[in-house]
């Protein structure tokens, strides 16, 4: 089992933006490259880690090109670095190529969309913990909501890369359709080719979609469709892990669920964050000690982001 860290050094890169592409209603994808010893730390990243990235020095769109609601917000400074996981990561030779899925929600995302091939961005990672997948699990399955999809796409490309037989479900969900942060998905539904999502079957995962309005896939909440999922499953509880990242209350009922029926889980606990590397104290996450009705707050940024959902306590 891995212990959820990469051995390697973390430290403070530059990266280079190879592509920048917007690939739905405020969805971006951006492709870094890493050399020398970035390209080396950056090989090692565990899927769910994450790395602190320093967009103070990006400039903002024209003013025409900011959304309405986020004008206001637009012009704040950026003090402060912000955490994002990798959707991919692909050491080729001496390079490392990193590719980031994200949403323009404030100042810095939308800093964020206007890197341009070529340009430079200070990165540091890796860090935090990340998934860990204990030996003899069979069957893997990653359950996403709206955009807590990143690190699981990456959980993924890792699983499936080492080809040890584990079977890998994902399980994504958001309120509609047009919120599902998929490449090509809308085009697909509106030429009605069915729910396959491109970014998992690519690694040869069968994918569920689950949308709250029923504009895609699943009509309800993508927790409702684990648990049929599970329902209908006759695979041994003890070789399954729940692998999940989203929204805090989906967080919650993801781990209620696999609580009921005693399966494994692991939940991404994606809290707000200054320093990232456990100084700060603003990310605290409450945690039940084992044997005792007593809790401690652990950081999400150097405990966490990936915690076992026994041990977290859902506000
Ligand atoms: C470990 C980790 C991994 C992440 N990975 C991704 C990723 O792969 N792709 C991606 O798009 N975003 C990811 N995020 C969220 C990302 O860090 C924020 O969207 C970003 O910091 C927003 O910065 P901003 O200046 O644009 O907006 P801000 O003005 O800082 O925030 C805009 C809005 O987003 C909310 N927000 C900001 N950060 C978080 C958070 N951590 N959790 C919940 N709400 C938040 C704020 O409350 C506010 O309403 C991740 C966060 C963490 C902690
Ligand atoms: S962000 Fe500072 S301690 Fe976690």
């Amino acid at each position: 089992m891995s212990e959820g860290y990469s051995s390697s050094a973390k430290g403070n890169f530059e990266a280079m933006v190879c592509s920048n592409r917007q690939i739905g209603p405020g969805f971006y994808r951006l492709r870094l490259q890493f050399t020398q010893d970035g390209a080396m730390a950056f090989a090692n990243f565990v899927p769910g880690q994450f790395a602190q990235f320093d967009l103070s020095k990006t400039a903002l769109p024209s003013p025409d090109a900011v959304p309405h609601e986020l004008h206001d917000a637009s012009g704040r400074k950026i003090l402060l670095r912000r955490p994002f996981s990798f959707a991919e990561v692909t050491p080729e030779g001496d390079v490392t190529f990193a590719e980031l899925l994200y949403c323009a929600v404030g100042p810095a995302t939308l800093r964020m969309t206007t890197l341009s091939a070529g340009d430079q961005i200070g990165v540091i990672g890796p860090l935090g913990r990340g998934y860990r997948i204990p030996d003899g699990k069979k069957t893997v399955l990653l359950v996403g909501g709206g955009m807590g999809t990143p690190p699981l796409q990456h959980l993924a490309q890792s699983l499936t890369a080492c080809d040890d037989g584990i079977n890998v479900v994902s399980l994504a969900g958001a309120k509609t359709a047009e919120a599902l942060p998929f490449e090509g998905l809308l085009d697909e539904l509106s030429q009605n080719l069915g729910f396959s999502v491109p970014e998992f079957a690519k690694y040869g995962i069968e994918s569920l979609i689950a949308t709250d309005d029923g504009s895609a896939g699943y009509h309800g909440l993508v927790t409702d469709c684990l648990t049929e999922w599970l329902e209908e499953s006759d695979l041994p509880i003890d070789d399954i892990i729940i692998c999940a990242c989203g929204p805090e209350p989906m967080l919650a009922s993801v781990a209620q669920i696999a609580a009921e029926k005693n399966i494994d889980c692991q939940v991404s606990m994606e809290r707000r964050m200054a320093c990232g590397i456990g100084l700060c104290q603003s990310c605290a996450v409450e945690c039940k000690v084992a044997g005792s009705n007593e809790t401690i707050y652990k950081m999400c940024c150097q405990d966490g982001p990936v915690f076992d959902a026994k041990e977290v306590v859902f506000p």
